[in-house]
């Protein structure tokens, strides 16, 4: 046998080709084997877990109609609408670039709340996760803001008082409010400046911020791991290789299982856009196909669907300083949540039955409080919507009462899991 080569001998062979070549360069393969082959999460996902993967396509969705309708709207009070009236009649495809986006708008709601609720029944926001739930929180804000500028742009009729009842509500800070109502307007009124710059907010900034989030909001997720439906910590059960004994490697299985929730998704989706793309005048309401009119208000204002249990609150308090405040409020409550659980649990499975009965108050809240804000704000709706803005505080305010005083089951030392 020929002898080898003293200065080759137990070396492995130099890996040759264009994948060698980048990863001398960058880092592929490592990061595929750390981040997704390498990179262990509970094996008892249900359905729950798909909306994480699918707020990301939404996002990346929306960024890709956005430049297309880019390319063809132009703000501007005097040509704003006629611009989009042009996208949906001229444009070639005009029509369903904007009915994707504007679908993608309420969709991309529809798909953050559904991600929410599952925190919230699995504990997914109690140690060591409460970052990742402030950054999901930031997150949130920045997409209200998002979704209210965007709103502004087509410089409908309800644009345009939507745009003036929010802003407004700046006004009721104390000593700053009305300079900063101004500052916010660029001008006297909703005008031309205030379209301006909501257009680069929209556009730029406010898409920039939210990209920043999802970043920090996965890297922070990779720190800690994920929950599971049973609140278990998976790293605190290793293998002798030293991997979660409840844990599968995130690629393929859990690629795979995103990949079928996106195909179910997209039918969803596709099929609204194509048959009911305004949904009924709550993806996209009625007076929103006027052009903006100073002279003539809408019969009622409502933001869209999304936002109208908050705007309930705001309207159940008389007075407008104190309602401001209150909507303002139910939104930062929910910061606090981390805090605010007391349970020795994490999963509703095993919570008490005061957990269980709070939590369903609590959608059922959300929900009659979201059909509030879309009603006139009289009568009995205005009665209902106090009721309903008690229990929505309720909730968070009495969790540390209710979360200690309820008797919870034991939890399993392994996740439940039925193949
Ligand atoms: C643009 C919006 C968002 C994107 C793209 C996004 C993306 C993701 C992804 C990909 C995951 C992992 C998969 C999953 O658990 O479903 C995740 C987990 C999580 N997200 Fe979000 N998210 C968004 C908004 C939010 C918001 C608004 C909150 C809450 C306020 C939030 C809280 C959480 C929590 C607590 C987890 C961990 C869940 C667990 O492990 O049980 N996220 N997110």
């Amino acid at each position: 046998m020929a002898a080898v080569p003293e200065s080759s001998a137990g070396a492995a062979p130099e890996a040759r080709g264009f994948r060698a070549w980048l990863n001398k360069r960058m880092p592929v393969d490592a990061f595929v084997a750390e981040q997704l082959t390498g990179y262990y999460a509970p094996k008892n996902f249900n359905i729950w877990y798909f909306f994480g993967s699918l707020a990301l396509l939404v996002f990346v969705m929306q960024i890709l109609t956005g430049i297309f309708l880019t390319m063809h709207y132009k703000p501007g009070e005097m040509i704003a609408f006629d611009s989009v009236e042009y996208i949906m009649r001229e444009v070639e495809w005009g029509w369903l670039i904007r009915y994707l986006h504007s679908t993608g708008a309420s969709f991309f709601f529809i798909v953050v709340y559904l991600h929410m609720f599952r925190a919230l029944m699995y504990g997914s926001y109690r140690a060591p996760r409460e970052l990742l739930w402030l950054l999901g929180m930031a997150l949130y804000l920045a997409l209200m803001a998002e979704a209210f500028m965007g709103y502004v742009l087509p410089w409908g009729n309800m644009s345009y008082w939507g745009a003036q009842v929010i802003v407004n509500l700046f006004g009721t800070i104390p000593v700053i409010g009305p300079g900063l109502v101004e500052w916010i307007r660029g001008d006297y009124g909703i005008a031309d400046a205030t379209l301006n710059r909501f257009f680069a907010l929209h556009v730029i900034a406010v898409p920039f911020a939210i990209a920043l989030l999802v970043v920090l909001h996965l890297v922070a997720l990779r720190q800690t791991g994920s929950n599971n439906p049973d609140g278990i910590e998976i790293k605190k059960n290793l293998g002798a290789d030293g991997k979660p004994v409840d844990g599968i490697p995130f690629h393929p299985y859990y690629t795979v299982k995103d990949i079928l929730g996106v195909g179910v998704f997209l039918m969803i989706f596709c099929a609204v856009v194509f048959f009911v793309p305004t949904f009924g005048g709550l993806f996209l309401e009625k007076p929103n196909f006027e052009p903006a009119n100073p002279l003539s208000t809408p019969e009622h204002i409502a933001p869209v669907w999304y936002f109208t249990a908050f705007y309930a609150m705001l309207r159940a308090v008389p007075d407008q300083q104190m309602g401001a405040l209150i909507m303002l409020l139910s939104i930062v409550v929910l910061f606090f949540l981390p805090w605010l659980d007391r349970s020795p649990v994490k999963s509703i499975r095993y919570k008490g039955m005061l957990s269980k009965i709070a939590l369903t108050l609590f959608v059922i809240t959300f929900i009659a409080l979201s059909y509030l804000g879309l009603q006139p704000a009289d009568g009995v709706y205005v009665l209902l919507a106090r009721i309903f803005t008690v229990l929505y505080f309720a909730f968070f305010l009495l969790m540390p009462w209710y979360t200690r005083a309820e008797k919870t089951k034991p939890v399993p030392q392994r996740v439940t899991y039925h193949a």
